[in-house]
Formats: structure tokens, C-alpha cells, sequence
């Protein structure tokens, strides 16, 4: 969506993963100074994203969203205030139907949805200082077309307001997988591949809900062609930190959402971080390759069912590569850089993690535990292909 904002993918956090509804105000300004003192903001992650269940159960006389008084006692106006003032961002959420997930499932009164206030909640969320809107469809009901029209409403309606907003839907939560089935860069900034993520490596699932962090890169890998600054595939808010995965499997998450040009938004408690968890999230090599400018999500060079190899072009030539092992057991996986878009014979390879360099006539290869990922940042040698004939090998080229 060209509306000047996530040129790169959004950094952030969201209260979604780890707090559910248990949020309030306390709470989230917690998050936001520990955002700042653990360096996490200066790296980047901006924007702080109140999840379900912030709102009252009713609308006011005037029709007015009004926030859960007990949670947010000083109101969203306030909270927005705060974050600016520590240089954060502000993002908040609302359903596009009659009610929020959290209202469907009944385990939070009201329906306080969008549909028939959509520039009235606009105006709203402008006047409170929101910068970025995460619009959750909720319903098992609604064709594609019917999305594509009523996401499009809160799109124009957010365009009206003036106030750059980033826009994030999700048209698959509760509904038949339509996230992956079209490219949603019109309509939004950022779009849900699949259902809900879940603190798990693999669920076993091709699309339903949970999904496991694994199937999530098997459904959102194939849609490498819709990425581009301002409109990003959203394979959902991390996992890292929160207990599910073992290292290995943490570190390969996050740099896969590197790698996918995904959002980076921590679903984790970022009050009680870790060393891990903080080397994984703040690891510098893979940031850069996420926010680089090109905005490109990496492209699948090969995958024999196990080992699968990932490249992604960078706007100073570069060429990163992933070599991600989905299988059980440790295995070597190669490839070469003319395989990544790279011409020549001499490069230096930089080990994302270890921050090893080492020099290479081509050939690009390393010993991957079960299910993790080693990235490489490749330099050198000649022209790297251009953005549009680095596309997923063997797509036929009407997709692009
Ligand atoms: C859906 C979304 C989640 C979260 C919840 C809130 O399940 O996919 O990310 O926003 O709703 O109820």
C-alpha cells in the first residue's frame, strides 16, 4: 500500500501473544521503558501495539469507541502520549465486522466492530495518536471479495485522516485461509499469511489453526513475489522468548522473519528477557538484512523436502542466504553463489551469528542442526541479478 509508511517491514511488540487480555495500561508502559532500556527501540522496534480487548464493551451516546476504564483508567490518548514521548509508536487494534475475536469467542462482552463507524473510529484512533492499526476479520463469514471491500473501507477511511497509519490485516483469523491467496499489497501495509502462530516449532498444520512456526514458513515462503516496501507478507508476531522452541529453533525463527522481509514484532514478555532471547532479537546482521530498503523477501533458490536454501537481494549487492535445515537430524547444505545471483569468483561470506567472516570461490555450505538455520551475509564478486528475474524458481511467470 503506497500511503508512505512500512517502506520496511514494521518493528515493534504486541501484547497479543504473551498477555491475551490480561492488559492494561500499567502493563504497557512497562513494556514500552523496557523496549528502551534493553537498546530494543534504538534497534529499531517502534512500534507498541495494544492487542484485543483494550476497548469498553459499549460505544458511547455519540457512537464513540472509549476504552476499558478499569484497564486504561487515563485513556488512549494518554497511552499515545507516553509512547511519543519516549519516541515509540502507537498501535492499537479493532475488527472490521461487528465484533473483535476476543467478543466473538464470547470470552469478552460487547461488539463494538467497525462496520458502519469506519471514519468515525478513524478520526478516533488519529485524534488518540495511532500509528498503526491492526484489523482482525473475525468471522468464519465473508467471501475474498467481501474482505477486499470492507478492508478497503478502513483503508480509505485511515487515508482521510491525514495521519500516516500503518495498516495490518488479518483476513484469515476464524476464516478459510484467504490470507495467502492473494496479494493483499492494495489494500494494506501488511497482511496475515495464515492463522494464529503458537510458542511451538510444528503443529503439523498446512494452514489451520495453531500453526506452528515452521508451517508458517511453508505457506508464507511461496508468496516471496507480493513483498515490497510498504506492502509485507505477515507470517504473525514472534515466538522468540517465550518457551515453545529450544535455541536453535528460536534463533531459526527469527531469522527466517529476517530473511521473509516479515515484521518483526515481539509477542514476547520483554520486561524479563533472557540472554538468549535478547542476542536472537537484537542480533544486528539479521535486523539489517530485514530492514534493508529494497524491501525484498527472500526467494526459495532450492528445497529437497529438508534442506531448504533461501536468497534475498540487498540494496548494496549483497546477497543473504539462508540454509535452513526443516529436517531432524544435523546436515550439511550447499549452495553456490551464481545459484544466489551472484557473478564472479571471489566472496566474502559474513556468518550472521557468529560474526565469522571467511572467503569463498562460490561455494556456499554449512553443517545445519536439526532445525536450524545458518544466514550468511555474501559479498563480492560482480552483478547480482536484478529484483525482477529474482523471483521463486519454477513459478511460471504470469504469477509475477
Ligand atoms: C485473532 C488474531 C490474533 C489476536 C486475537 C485477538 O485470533 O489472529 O493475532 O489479535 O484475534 O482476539
Amino acid at each position: 500500500l503506497d500511503n508512505g509508511v512500512a517502506r520496511t517491514p514494521p518493528m515493534g511488540w504486541n501484547s497479543w501473544n504473551t498477555f491475551g487480555c490480561n492488559i492494561n495500561e500499567t502493563l504497557i508502559r512497562q513494556v514500552a521503558d523496557a523496549i528502551v532500556s534493553s537498546g530494543m527501540r534504538d534497534l529499531g522496534y517502534k512500534y507498541v501495539v495494544v492487542d484485543d480487548c483494550w476497548m469498553n464493551s459499549t460505544r458511547d451516546a455519540q457512537g464513540n469507541l472509549q476504552a476499558n476504564p478499569s484497564r486504561f483508567p487515563s485513556g488512549m490518548k494518554a497511552l499515545g502520549d507516553y509512547l511519543h514521548a519516549r519516541n515509540l509508536l502507537f498501535g492499537i487494534y479493532q475488527a472490521p465486522l461487528d465484533r473483535t475475536c476476543a467478543q466473538y469467542f464470547g470470552s469478552y462482552p460487547g461488539a463494538t466492530g467497525a462496520q458502519g463507524h469506519e471514519a468515525q473510529d478513524a478520526r478516533q484512533f488519529a485524534a488518540w495518536g495511532v500509528d498503526y492499526l491492526k484489523y482482525d476479520w473475525c468471522s468464519p463469514s465473508g467471501t475474498i471479495d467481501d474482505q477486499v471491500r470492507t478492508f478497503a473501507i478502513m483503508r480509505d477511511a485511515l487515508a482521510a485522516t491525514g495521519r500516516p497509519i500503518v495498516y495490518s490485516i488479518n483476513p484469515n483469523s476464524i476464516h478459510a485461509k484467504t490470507g495467502p491467496q492473494r496479494n493483499w499489497g492494495d489494500v494494506a501495509n501488511m497482511w496475515r499469511t495464515t492463522e494464529d502462530i503458537t510458542n511451538a516449532w510444528d503443529t503439523g498444520q498446512t494452514n489451520g489453526y495453531p500453526m506452528g512456526i515452521q508451517n508458517i514458513v511453508n505457506v508464507t515462503v511461496p508468496l516471496a513475489h507480493y513483498a515490497k516496501p510498504g506492502a509485507f507478507n505477515d507470517p504473525d508476531m514472534m515466538e522468540v522468548g517465550r518457551g515453545g522452541m529450544n535455541d536453535t529453533e528460536m534463533h531459526s525463527h527469527f531469522a527466517l522473519w529476517a530473511m521473509m522481509a516479515s515484521p518483526l514484532i515481539a509477542g514476547n514478555d520483554v520486561r524479563s528477557m533472557n540472554s538468549i532471547t535478547q542476542a536472537i532479537m537484537k542480533n544486528q546482521n539479521l535486523i539489517a538484512i530485514n530492514q534493508d530498503s529494497l524491501g525484498l523477501q527472500a526467494t526459495q533458490v532450492s528445497f529437497d523436502g529438508t534442506r531448504r536454501v533461501l536468497a534475498k537481494r540487498l540494496s548494496n549487492g549483497d546477497v543473504a542466504v539462508a540454509l535452513f535445515n526443516q529436517g531432524g537430524s544435523a546436515t550439511t547444505i550447499s549452495t553456490t553463489a551464481a545459484a544466489i545471483g551472484k557473478s564472479g569468483s571471489s566472496f566474502t561470506l559474513l556468518d550472521t551469528w557468529t560474526n565469522a567472516t571467511s572467503s569463498s570461490a562460490g561455494t556456499i555450505s554449512a553443517s545445519v542442526p536439526a532445525h536450524g538455520t545458518v544466514v550468511y551475509r555474501v559479498s563480492g564478486g560482480g552483478t547480482t541479478n536484478p529484483p525482477s528475474t529474482f523471483r521463486l524458481r519454477g513459478e511460471s511467470s504470469g504469477r509475477c
